[in-house]
Order: C-alpha cells, then sequence, then structure tokens
C-alpha cells in the first residue's frame, strides 16, 4: 500500500502491510497479530510531522480512534478525553465554541489528537503540556491499556517520551485535557499580540491565531510540507553573546539557562527563503517550513536539509536539529 496519502510531504513510499484501526478493540487485535507473525508495528496519525524515507517494514496502522468524551466539574475545570484519531483542529474548534480555554493558541496545528503529545506541539506561547493531564496508551507487546499522567511524558520544547525511549513500545490511544472555564488567555508571543485588536475575548484570539498562521504557514492540503522542518536552537548565554555582536538584528529569546533563536530567521538570512532545489524548497513566507512541489520520494528533501544544515552552520557556528520524526526509524551508528 502507498503511504503518499498518509504522510503531508506525499511522498510515495509504501507499507508491507497496512491497517486502519478504528477501535481500540480493532487495535488490539492488529497488534497481537503482528506480535504472532515478528512483524514491527509504525502507527501513523494524521502525517503531518512525519518525514517518510523509505519503504516501512512490517505493520502499519492509521489511528482512526474517535470520541470525544466531556466532563464538567463544578468549579472552574472541564476535562475532555479525546480519542488519539481525531482531528487536532476539529478539537480545538469544539472547545472554542463551548467556551473552553486553554488550546485556543493551538488552532490550526495540523494533525491529530494523539499524535499531539509525541513532539509536545506548541505556538505563541502555549505547548500542549500545559493543558494535558493525562495520555492513553497502549502497550505494543502486552496489549496493556492505561494511562500515564502528563508530567511523566518527559515533555521539554517539541520534545517527549514517546519520540525517546517509549518509540518502540507505547502508542497513543487517547489524551486527556484540562481546560478552564473562565477566560486564561495566553498574549505574550509577538507575532500574536501584535494582531489583536479590542478586548480579547475566546473567538477573537482563535480567529488571530488562525489568520497568522494562514498567512505564514502553507496549507499542507495545497503544498506539501510538515511545518517547521527544523526545531528553534537553544544555544549559551557566551555563545549568544557572540552572535548578536556579529549579528546585531539578531531573533532570539530568553530559554531557560541559554537563548532561543529563530532558526526561521538564521536561514532566512542565509538566503534560503524561497529557494528551489530539485521539486522541493523553502517556503517562500517562513524559512523554516520545507516544502515539496513534485518530488515522490525524500532524497531532493534530504540533500536541501544537509545543504542548509551546512550554511547555516558555516554561518552562524549554530547546528540545526530536526523536528518531523523520521520513518522507517533510523538506527545511529555510534562510534
Ligand atoms: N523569521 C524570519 N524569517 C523567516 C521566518 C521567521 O526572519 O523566514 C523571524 C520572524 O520575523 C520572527 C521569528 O523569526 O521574528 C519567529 O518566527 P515565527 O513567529 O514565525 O515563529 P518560529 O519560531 O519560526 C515557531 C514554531 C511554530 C509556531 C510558531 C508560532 C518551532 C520549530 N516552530 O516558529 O511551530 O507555529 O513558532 O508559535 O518551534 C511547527 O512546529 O511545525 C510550527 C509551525
Amino acid at each position: 500500500v502507498s503511504l503518499a496519502t498518509y504522510n503531508t510531504f506525499r511522498f510515495d513510499y509504501s507499507a508491507e502491510y497496512f491497517a486502519i484501526a478504528e477501535t481500540l478493540d480493532s487495535l488490539r487485535d492488529l497488534l497481537a497479530w503482528a506480535k504472532l507473525n515478528h512483524k514491527t508495528v509504525t502507527m501513523i496519525g494524521g502525517g503531518s510531522n512525519l518525514l517518510i524515507s523509505d519503504h516501512v517494514l512490517g505493520l502499519v496502522i492509521i489511528n482512526k480512534l474517535s470520541g470525544i468524551n466531556v466532563r464538567e466539574h463544578s468549579g472552574n475545570l472541564v476535562n475532555l478525553t479525546v480519542a488519539a484519531g481525531e482531528n487536532w483542529h476539529q478539537v480545538v474548534q469544539f472547545a472554542v465554541e463551548n467556551g473552553w480555554y486553554g488550546i485556543e493558541n493551538l488552532a490550526l496545528i495540523p494533525g491529530t489528537a494523539g499524535a499531539a503529545p509525541v513532539q509536545n506541539i506548541g505556538a505563541y506561547g502555549v505547548e500542549i503540556k500545559d493543558v494535558l493531564s493525562r495520555v492513553q496508551v497502549i502497550n505494543k507487546d502486552t496489549g496493556d491499556v492505561y494511562w500515564i499522567n502528563g508530567r511523566d511524558c518527559g515533555f521539554a520544547y517539541r520534545d517527549s517520551h514517546f519520540k525517546g525511549q517509549w518509540k518502540d513500545v507505547l502508542l497513543i490511544t487517547s489524551i486527556e485535557l484540562s481546560l478552564k472555564k473562565q477566560a486564561d488567555f495566553q498574549l505574550g508571543y509577538g507575532g500574536l499580540s501584535d494582531r489583536m485588536d479590542g478586548i480579547p475575548d475566546l473567538q477573537s484570539v482563535f480567529n488571530t491565531v488562525c489568520r497568522v498562521r494562514n498567512e505564514k504557514l502553507p496549507d499542507p492540503a495545497v503544498l506539501a510540507n510538515s511545518g517547521s522542518f527544523f526545531k528553534n536552537p537553544i544555544i549559551s548565554q557566551k555563545q549568544h553573546a557572540e552572535l548578536k555582536l556579529r549579528f546585531p538584528d539578531l531573533v532570539s529569546f530568553p530559554f531557560e539557562e541559554g537563548f532561543k533563536l529563530a532558526a526561521g530567521w538564521l536561514i532566512d538570512r542565509a538566503g534560503w527563503k524561497g529557494a528551489h532545489f530539485q521539486g522541493v524548497g523553502v517556503y517562500e513566507k517562513q524559512a523554516l517550513v520545507l516544502v515539496n512541489y513534485s518530488e515522490n520520494d525524500a532524497s531532493a528533501l534530504l540533500e536541501l536539509e544537509d545543504k542548509i544544515k551546512q550554511s547555516v552552520y558555516e554561518k552562524y557556528g549554530v547546528s540545526l536539529e530536526r523536528e518531523p520524526v523520521q520513518l522507517p526509524v533510523v538506527t545511529e551508528i555510534v562510534e
């Protein structure tokens, strides 16, 4: 089966075995089948943070688990339990329509609810970890289903244990969000606060986030891409001070012990914005996003990635790290 329609870069690699899981029971049966037949299991949600760079051996399962459950508490709290296959943006819309606060800044992020914790999706000063109370998982080997508290998931900037030590063992089946019934906006992020006018309410914040994203980010349904292709690099105070001397208009934000740099700015100022290379390129309105115009495989994109990394390193001495998850999983050789 071709995976072209299951990844937003639309690379045309195939899966050895392929299935769609619509219920927890069918997912359990699929895992049992894979175990019996010694097949590795790979789960895909919306495929919007994926870089598929080869055919995938074993069983690929598309997560279509559905359903949203609401528990309103007497105080300020509302819990939403959302099955992993639900579309994330529709969950945001549902919360906004009901007057529940907490995820409005995360509007229009492509992909499924179940994929959101993997890279700890974030935008405009909010990350899903801020509102994620629990994650329900299934153990690939045993079929056991259980909940893990959000605070135990190793969440960090665009990172979690689901991307790391749990990658080969656990699949996400559901998430539980803790939302609020009273306003509690995060409007500090420059790109957002600049664009708000009047007294903010839930709908206007949601609308503004949608507008800003639509202006800067390509819709994967129109132009194939996986959002930010690189993480914003984190550097030491010392390196930051040196860079700021050489590049006074460097865009950076204090982060933990050091500074976070806007990778989009680094790539842009290294001359890459809007560049074309074979059938892929750097998006003309946001240099952090790589786009696929016409390639069926990932080779040109991987080459472009290397060129950008090299050029940014030569210019600033900063190493860029890739943001989307790669499939099939590449085992790094440590020498
Ligand atoms: N910039 C440039 N040139 C560019 C792109 C950006 O100069 O081509 C500058 C902007 O002017 C701005 C700064 O870089 O001063 C930051 O840009 P922006 O606000 O667009 O955000 P970002 O840091 O590039 C991050 C996330 C996005 C998220 C936005 C808004 C990462 C890797 N990316 O991008 O997330 O939507 O902030 O919060 O952290 C994603 O992860 O896929 C994603 C799109």
